[in-house]
């Protein structure tokens, strides 16, 4: 049996593909509102302005590509059993080579009905525009989660962290829950690795390396790929 691996991710692990973190300088919620753009309420009140800002987003995502971050996570499969829990939205994890990506919060290249969350269609186009409409007639909106929506697969991600040897969680600042909680369904004897470039408090347990993840996540997976500590 293949030991197993989770890798944990946030936005940090796409900033070095142009995509922007949340809290950050530069981040998205020092410029627009939570409740505006990722909530129920703000759809209700503005679908237009809400569809805009995940087009601008797709359209960021379309035109990055994976970095060294995403590429290393994609080759430990050469020897683990991984699964990536991502909290992003984009599609990097997939495009670099990763086969089993849990979507916490949801996919930007996705579309879903308004009325039924069941109802789910992959996005042909970059943008999506009011008008769009589901088999049932209401309007598409972005297939992602917003504040005060259930976040998805939580069983499931829960058992891969109660169940992996090795943890590597990346670029998230931990801040968003419940997925910030999966943390700590970590066995307490399971190598725990945090990178980030700052982090106010690494949870118990994690060996914090600080800096960027496409110069630290490759020397983690190697040194995991030939059996050595990263530390
Ligand atoms: P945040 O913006 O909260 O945190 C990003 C983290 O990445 C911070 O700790 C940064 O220091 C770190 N970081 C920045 N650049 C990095 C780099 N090059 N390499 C490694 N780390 C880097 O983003 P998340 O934790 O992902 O949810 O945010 C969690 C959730 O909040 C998102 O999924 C989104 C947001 O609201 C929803 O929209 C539902």
């Amino acid at each position: 049996m293949r030991e197993k691996v989770v890798v944990f991710t946030g936005a940090g692990v796409s900033a070095e593909s142009g995509l922007r973190t949340f809290r950050d300088m530069g981040g998205y919620w020092r410029e627009y509102s939570i409740e505006s753009v990722a909530s129920p309420e703000g759809w209700k009140a503005k679908p237009q302005a809400v569809l805009e800002f995940y087009n601008e987003r797709r359209k960021a995502v379309l035109a990055a590509s994976p970095n060294a971050a995403h590429v290393a996570i994609s080759a430990l499969e050469a020897q683990f059993d991984v699964v990536v829990i991502t909290q992003n939205i984009d599609d990097l994890h997939e495009r670099a080579g990763s086969t089993k990506v849990m979507h916490v919060h949801g996919e930007i290249l996705k579309a879903r009905s308004s009325v039924d969350p069941s109802l789910i269609y992959p996005l042909a186009t970059p943008t999506l525009e009011m008008g769009q409409l589901c088999g049932h007639g209401s309007q598409l909106r972005p297939d992602v989660v917003w504040f005060g929506e259930p976040v998805r697969f939580m069983a499931e991600a829960a058992m891969a962290f109660a169940s992996a040897s090795k943890i590597l969680t990346i670029g998230t600042s931990l801040s968003v829950y419940p997925a910030a909680g999966l943390v700590s369904e970590a066995r307490p004897s399971a190598e725990k690795c945090l990178v980030a470039p700052e982090i106010d408090d690494p949870p118990p347990g994690h060996h914090f390396f600080r800096g960027k993840a496409a110069r630290i996540v490759p020397h983690i997976a190697s040194c995991w790929l030939e059996g050595r500590r990263p530390w």
